[in-house]
């Protein structure tokens, strides 16, 4: 036993009940929804755990998450000011495919986090992408757990090398906003453990979160914050997870019959279920479940075994804190080299989705450059709700343009400057009216006129329109007017499109979004489309540098963008039923989400998963994998070369098919890749990707197991899950049980889920 152990078996073993029950319970000062808590120590930090001064155990501080520290800027009757940084979105960091460079994010956010007197920070989020409206995808990674995962991993270990901690969130299966404070989701067990849980279960494994976040919804009729089976038997038997589990704010109330924050005191969560499934903390931590956890201990409905667990789990999260240490933070990260590096990591996520006859890069000597779009001027650096954070500053697409030296048309800049302005406050206005959960109020468009659009087609060298979304916690999205373009959008896009390519004039559109939109219908008629996601506070910065070619885009999707959003294989069971207010969905789809349904069923995507365009070619040669035949690890590596003229970075993706075996699959996975240094031309780098036994296997629910089935493999690898440059196969001479683990997820409604034979 170690020596703290020790020290903390002592501790336990002089607190009272009292304090053990306020100990399992957060401790909330004012309304701390949002991370509002003004009264914390750190004044709009999102919580802290309770204090038991007579035993020497301090009070720890959390702090959302996920794209940047999430703090009051200001303080009262202080003249200093506390901003951090709002780093890119995760969505974009994980387009970059480059773990380091987001290992590098997580290190300067793990910084400001430290210097600010904050000891845990709410993210990374690691959800899957299950459907384009989820409100919350820009904080989450991925449809893929493989990609989801790997980007946790490296962003947990980035912040955590600085000695605070991290809440993986929102654990598990938080894939929509609508009544997600009780929602029922119906899902199988194979679909939890090889979509929704693996991605948890890959970060875990490599990066040790402090702590997790137990999600809002049920699972198959339990609150996740009360399932044994996910919290103990998976999270901790089955992956070896050390750390503590915290619900979400509020997390296991039933709100959907009783909405609102309003009325806490009025219900609660079961807290006997939440203790007893290994739920530690509860937050922020309401003075009825202290009494509950009292009442429950001295009636025995509650072990006080398990409650000592939780409690010394906890207590272990307190000596590691930098608080114990007494660390003395100052208040001073360092903004000004953060910036850098959000500028940096935002530009290497960018997408570009097109880019006919070498539009882009562009010179800043071209001539004047007409500037379109409400959002061209306001540019969107982050989503809304707790995953915002409060930047001193966002870089507007107009400031980029400027600071990287390119002339843009005054007249244009003065029509939009004035109408902008008075956009930015309607909405405002109409946002406030909604509370702090109200859906984004896009700007409206300004009506250009033609006779204008003509005579600056002459002018201009060029156009550009962006295009901007926001969303955020507490609401889905919707397909008319957010997924679609607005008429505006379209007529806006048509015009610029017509009067500039009369004149032989290219037109360049910035998808600022925080989430996939439709573009089959509109992206005929524009020459580049780059996809800059909500890039952080420098966004305007990072866009310029790769509109002026300083950098080459290197971003890949890591999500499908459909031709139709009725394509995606959750549209018809999306936010569950009754339709007006669900309270239940089913996950028909199963394991066919993203890519892995629209390979298997053939539906043609507007721009596939793994897709990203390049200033320069690559080219991939000698594919060659260690052994034909796999035992316990292959090996498979791949020359890349760039053929082109410009420096760039290219990401190799590796995908397996594996063979027909008992049970359903998809028809290629991802499990593997790696992206490239920066190849100047001509020159090559050497891939090296492993396969591991698990990476060949699928879980059987009859089996309660991870198999794999005998036979030929083949594995491709390429630029996307469609560009497969090169392949080659290998066999398994015996079906193999990789990995038996404990039942979970007894399905509570019997439901039938899409097979592809
Ligand atoms: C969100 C969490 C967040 C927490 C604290 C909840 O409403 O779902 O992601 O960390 O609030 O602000």
């Amino acid at each position: 036993m170690s020596k703290v152990d020790k020290e903390i078996d002592k501790i336990v073993a002089k607190m009272t009940v009292e304090e053990k029950a306020n100990f399992l319970c957060g401790v909330s000062s004012s309304a701390t929804v949002l991370g509002q808590d003004n009264k914390s120590r750190v004044p709009g930090a999102a919580g802290q755990t309770y204090a038991i001064p007579r035993l020497k155990v301090p009070q720890i501080v959390v702090a959302d998450g996920p794209a940047g520290l999430r703090i009051s800027p200001t303080r009262k009757n202080d003249k200093n000011t506390y901003y951090a940084t709002a780093f890119p979105v995760g969505t974009l960091l994980a387009c970059t495919w480059n773990t380091p460079l987001v290992g590098e994010v997580g290190k300067a956010m793990g910084h400001e986090v430290k210097e600010y007197g904050v000891d845990v920070l709410l993210g990374p989020g690691v959800n899957i992408q299950r459907n384009p409206l989820c409100g919350r995808n820009f904080e989450y990674y991925s449809e893929d757990p493989v990609v989801a995962g790997k980007t946790a991993a490296a962003m947990i270990n980035g912040i955590q090398s600085n000695g605070v901690g991290t809440s993986m969130k929102h654990f598990a299966a938080n894939n929509q906003e609508t009544n997600r404070l009780g929602i029922n989701e119906h899902i199988s067990e194979r679909a939890m453990r090889e979509i929704y849980l693996h991605g948890f279960e890959i970060a875990v494994k490599k990066a040790q979160p402090w702590t997790i976040m137990s999600s809002y919804n049920k699972i198959d009729g339990t609150y996740a914050s009360e399932r044994k089976d996910l919290l103990t038997n998976i999270l901790r038997d089955e992956w070896g997870f050390k750390g503590i589990v915290m619900t979400d704010w509020f997390g296991g109330y039933n709100m959907i019959d009783n909405p609102g924050f309003g009325d806490l005191n009025k219900q609660v969560s079961d807290v006997v279920a939440q203790v007893s499934a290994g739920n530690d903390l509860l937050m922020p931590g309401m003075q009825r479940q202290r009494d509950n956890i009292i009442k429950a201990i001295k009636d025995g409905s509650l072990s006080i075994k398990d409650v000592d667990r939780n409690v010394k789990r906890i207590l272990r999260l307190v000596y590691k804190s930098p608080t114990m240490a007494k660390f003395v933070w100052s208040n001073k990260p360092n903004l000004k080299e953060h910036a850098q590096v959000a500028r940096n990591a935002a530009a290497e996520g960018m997408v570009l989705l097109k880019n006919d006859a070498n539009t882009l890069p562009l010179s800043t000597d071209v001539g004047t450059v007409a500037t379109f779009g409400t959002t061209s001027y306001n540019f969107i650096s982050g989503g809304t709700g707790s995953g915002d954070v409060n930047e001193a500053y966002t870089v507007s697409l107009i400031q980029g343009l400027n600071n990287a030296n390119f002339k843009l048309d005054k007249d244009i800049i003065d029509l939009y400057t004035p109408f902008v302005a008075k956009e930015i406050k309607r909405a405002a206005e109409e946002k406030s009216k909604m509370g702090m959960f109200g859906t984004d109020v896009g700007l409206k468009e300004l009506e250009l006129d033609r006779t204008l659009l003509e005579k600056k087609a002459k002018e201009d060298a060029v156009a550009i329109i962006t295009i901007g979304r926001n969303s955020g916690e507490g609401a889905d999205r919707k397909v008319e007017g957010d997924f679609n373009l607005r008429d505006s959008e379209q007529d806006m896009i048509s015009q610029i499109s017509e009067a500039f390519h009369a004149q032989n004039k290219k037109v360049v559109v910035i998808l600022n979004v925080g989430g996939v939109v439709e573009t089959s219908s509109w992206r005929n008629k524009v020459d580049a489309i780059l996809l800059s996601w909500q890039p952080g506070q420098e966004g305007g910065n990072s866009v310029a540098d790769i509109l002026v070619g300083k950098v080459s885009p290197s971003g890949k999707l890591t999500m499908t963008f459909p031709v139709n959003y009725y394509d995606c294989p959750s549209a018809s069971s999306w936010l569950g039923t009754p339709r007006a207010n669900p309270r239940e969905v089913a996950y028909k789809e199963g394991i066919y989400v993203g890519y892995r349904y629209y390979t298997t069923f053939g539906v043609k995507p507007s721009y596939e998963f793994g897709y990203g365009l390049s200033y320069t070619t690559f080219n991939y040669s000698n594919f060659t994998l260690s052994s034909n035949i796999f035992t316990n690890k292959l090996t498979a590596t791949v020359t890349i070369t760039n053929i082109g003229k410009t420096a760039g970075k290219e990401v190799a993706e590796l995908y397996l098919v594996a063979p027909k075996g008992s049970i359903d699959k998809p028809a290629k996975e991802l499990k593997a890749y790696a992206k490239t240094n920066l190849l100047r031309s001509g020159e090559s780098q050497v891939i090296e990707l492993t396969l591991n036994p698990r990476d060949l296997a699928s879980f059987h629910e009859n089996e309660e197991a991870w198999i794999a089935d005998k036979g030929q493999y083949q594995i491709q690898i390429g630029a996307s899950s469609e560009d497969v440059r090169q392949t080659a196969t290998f066999s398994l001479p015996e079906t193999r049980i990789i990995e038996k683990v404990n039942p979970a997820f007894k399905e509570d409604k019997v439901f039938t889920e899409l097979r592809a034979k």
